[in-house]
């Protein structure tokens, strides 16, 4: 992806903010570190892909225009010592954690009947993507108390709010995303700190793509309520919309599952009476 330019001081939304992305390697997470980079956040990238994470960081660094800054930590999410290695390097880095963006996620082994699935496989994938979040919440909770604010962000889906759109185990680890989301919004919002969701309906990244054998072209072809987008969801739609839960913008939204679905969820195919959504 070619380097992206930081805006005016005047447009950037996140100056002199540090972010933690974890899963900022690929898909949605690299967007977003992109993303909170050209709006002047100093973007840390937590990931187990260390050739990806660091080549997007060189080519952040790379651009001479802004005074911010890339890095890239080894971190495995289920692992709780390297999660707080992640949060501790961060803070003696920049002097402070403002925004936690937990992304990193699996869909796991794309297999529909639940006899059919192995014990270790569910937890393989309810390891990443809920013990996971777990983790990056409570370190970044450990710091962010005693700062009396930050924004906690977790990637969760529109597999957390309805069913039948991917396997038990990820369904199940997105429901659980949603609703740690909203227990840590209720516990710290006590300290001034917000905690809150992005629901992303089907983006093509290589998580998708190989979930569901498709390329890009095939991602297209899959229902979407929200016509004549020539590129579908793409994962820049996904960091606009962490941009504003990490932004001041967004400062009094906790709790909040911000579904980017164009809709998808809010469609009953079984009874659509309203525009064509049937017959498309
Ligand atoms: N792509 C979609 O259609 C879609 C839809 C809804 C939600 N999501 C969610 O978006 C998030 C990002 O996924 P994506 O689509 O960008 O996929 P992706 O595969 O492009 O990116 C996922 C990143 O997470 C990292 N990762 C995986 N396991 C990890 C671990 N144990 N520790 C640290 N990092 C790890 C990967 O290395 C990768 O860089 C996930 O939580 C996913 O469930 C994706």
């Amino acid at each position: 992806m070619a380097s992206v330019s930081t805006v005016t001081s005047a447009l950037r939304r996140l100056e002199g903010k540090v972010a933690l992305i974890t899963g900022g390697a690929s898909g949605i997470g690299e967007a977003t570190a992109r993303l909170f980079w050209k709006h002047g956040a100093k973007v840390v990238i937590a990931d187990i892909q260390q050739n990806l994470g660091q080549s997007i960081c060189k080519d952040l660094e790379s651009s001479s225009s802004s005074l911010s800054n890339a890095s890239f930590v080894h971190c495995d999410v289920t692992k709780e010592k390297d999660v707080e290695n992640a949060v501790n390097t961060t803070v003696s880095k920049h002097g402070k954690l403002d925004i936690m963006f937990n992304n990193a996620g699996i869909a796991g082994v794309n297999k529909t009947n639940i006899v059919e699935n192995t014990l270790s496989e569910f937890q393989e994938v309810i390891n990443v993507n809920l013990v996971g979040l777990f983790l990056g919440t409570k370190h970044a909770a450990r710091v962010m108390i005693p700062a009396r604010s930050g924004s906690i962000i977790n990637t969760a889906s529109v597999c957390g709010i309805i069913g039948g759109s991917a396997s038990h185990a990820y369904t199940s680890s997105k429901h659980g995303v949603i609703g740690l989301m909203k227990n840590s919004a209720v516990e710290l919002g006590a300290y001034g700190i917000r905690v809150n969701s992005v629901s992303p309906y089907l983006v093509a990244t290589p998580l998708a793509k190989n979930f569901f054998k498709l390329d890009d072209e095939g991602c297209l072809q899959v229902y979407s309520n929200l016509k004549g987008k020539k590129a579908g969801l793409v994962p820049q739609d996904v960091a606009e919309a962490a941009l504003y839960l990490a932004s001041d913008e967004s400062n009094y939204v906790s709790g909040h599952n911000l579904v980017v679905d164009g809709g998808f969820s809010a469609v009953n195919p079984g009874f659509c009476v309203l525009g064509q959504s049937l017959s498309n």
